[in-house]
């Protein structure tokens, strides 16, 4: 298939395009480089074997976007552009109802205007919000979203389904990533976040790389194994693969479909510092802080639908996510 691969050039997107040239699909980026590094991309040229075709643009630049899709004929959009800092949302929230809403509403109407009404859209677990059961099934309710980010992939999903609902000609596959971490194990691409980390495995890799003296633990009062907060991990790679399985659903006319990308096991904090250290041999100094707020105790999927439905399951454990993220961040000291 031609993809558009809006947000390409981000961490999710750059190892997207990967799988999605290693399994013979045409690929095209759109990014506006807000949150990436044009590098990522030459990377991943390096990583296919071919130049991947990429437009500097806005997702809000209607005139722009609709050359692309003018010069291209694509099947199907993969759309990961969005701004997706949960502290920054609460500090800018128009900002991001803006970027990320105000963004896919223009890529949905351009996209129905060149009659491409095929797209798979990078939601995420947040849309549970305190989830009402563990593990989390696609059939789980959603749930509060303590914060504009997670309001905005909450939103977009409601959008979707109802612009799929009015217009039977749309497939909408809606992807709900749980913790993606860990890097392409060639470590020329990875994760690569601007100033201080806020996601816990940037963290741990930037103070094992003597940027950053220690790790706070955000509170070990949670009811959990260790008290710490228990997440879902998913490597990157298994992610980005699970695009590729996503098309399937559109090649079969899904019409709206919703899939869990998770392993479905819960590690805690301390779970992820400790195997870190032990695959890594490296210390990570840490201590326990305050409870951060808006975190939950414990988020973990159930992923059988994805893999009845696509054939996708997660295959790499805690243990090469934690290699392959340090190979990266020990490769890339300051990213690209
Ligand atoms: P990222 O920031 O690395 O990638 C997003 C890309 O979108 C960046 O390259 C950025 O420059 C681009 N972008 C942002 N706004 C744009 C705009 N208006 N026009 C064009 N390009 C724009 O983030 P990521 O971790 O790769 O996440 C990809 C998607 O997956 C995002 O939508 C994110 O919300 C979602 N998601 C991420 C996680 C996670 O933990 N990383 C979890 C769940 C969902
Ligand atoms: C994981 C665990 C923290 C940093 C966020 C978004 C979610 C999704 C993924 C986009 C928690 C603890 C963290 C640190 C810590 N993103 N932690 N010290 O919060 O599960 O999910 O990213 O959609 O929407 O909310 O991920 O990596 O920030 O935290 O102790 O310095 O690590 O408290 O228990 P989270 P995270």
């Amino acid at each position: 298939m031609k993809i558009l691969v809006t947000g390409g050039a981000g961490f999710i997107g750059s190892h997207t395009l990967v799988e999605l040239n290693a399994a013979g699909h045409e690929t095209v980026v759109v990014d506006n480089l807000c949150n990436s590094d044009r590098k990522a991309l030459d990377r991943v040229a390096e990583l296919v074997g071919h130049e991947i075709p990429f437009n500097e643009v806005d997702i809000r630049d209607r005139e722009g976007l609709s050359h692309v899709m003018e010069a291209h004929h694509f099947d199907a959009c993969i759309h990961f552009a969005g701004l997706k800092a949960v502290g920054e949302s609460v500090e800018k929230p128009w900002e991001y109802y803006e970027n990320n809403i105000g963004g896919t509403l223009v890529l949905l109407d351009v996209m129905r205007h060149h009659g491409c009404k095929n797209i798979v859209f990078s939601s995420s677990a947040t849309v549970y919000g305190d989830p009402a059961i563990i593990p989390i099934t696609e059939a789980c309710p959603k749930g509060h979203c303590t914060n504009p980010y997670g309001q905005t992939k909450s939103m977009l999903e409601d959008i979707m389904m109802d612009m799929q609902r009015a217009d039977k000609e749309w497939n909408i596959v809606l992807l709900r990533y749980f913790n993606p971490i860990g890097a392409h194990p060639s470590g020329r691409i990875g994760e690569n976040p601007n100033g201080i980390p806020n996601n816990l495995m940037p963290y741990v890799t930037q103070v094992a790389v003597g940027k950053r003296p220690e790790l706070g633990v955000f509170g070990d009062d949670y009811p959990t194994s260790d008290g710490t907060g228990v997440r879902d991990y998913i490597h990157v790679v298994d992610l980005a693969k699970g695009h590729v399985a996503a098309l399937k659903a559109i090649e079969r006319h899904c019409g709206c479909a919703i899939y869990n990308l998770g392993t479905g096991k819960g590690y805690s904090v301390l779970d992820v510092v400790k195997t870190f250290e032990k695959v890594n041999g490296i210390k990570i100094p840490y201590s326990i802080k305050q409870r951060r707020a808006g975190d939950i105790a414990t988020c973990y999927s159930d992923p059988t639908k994805a893999e009845k439905e696509l054939g996708w399951k997660a295959q790499y454990g805690l243990e090469e996510m934690c290699r392959d993220s340090w190979n990266w961040q020990r490769n890339n000291p300051n990213g690209y």
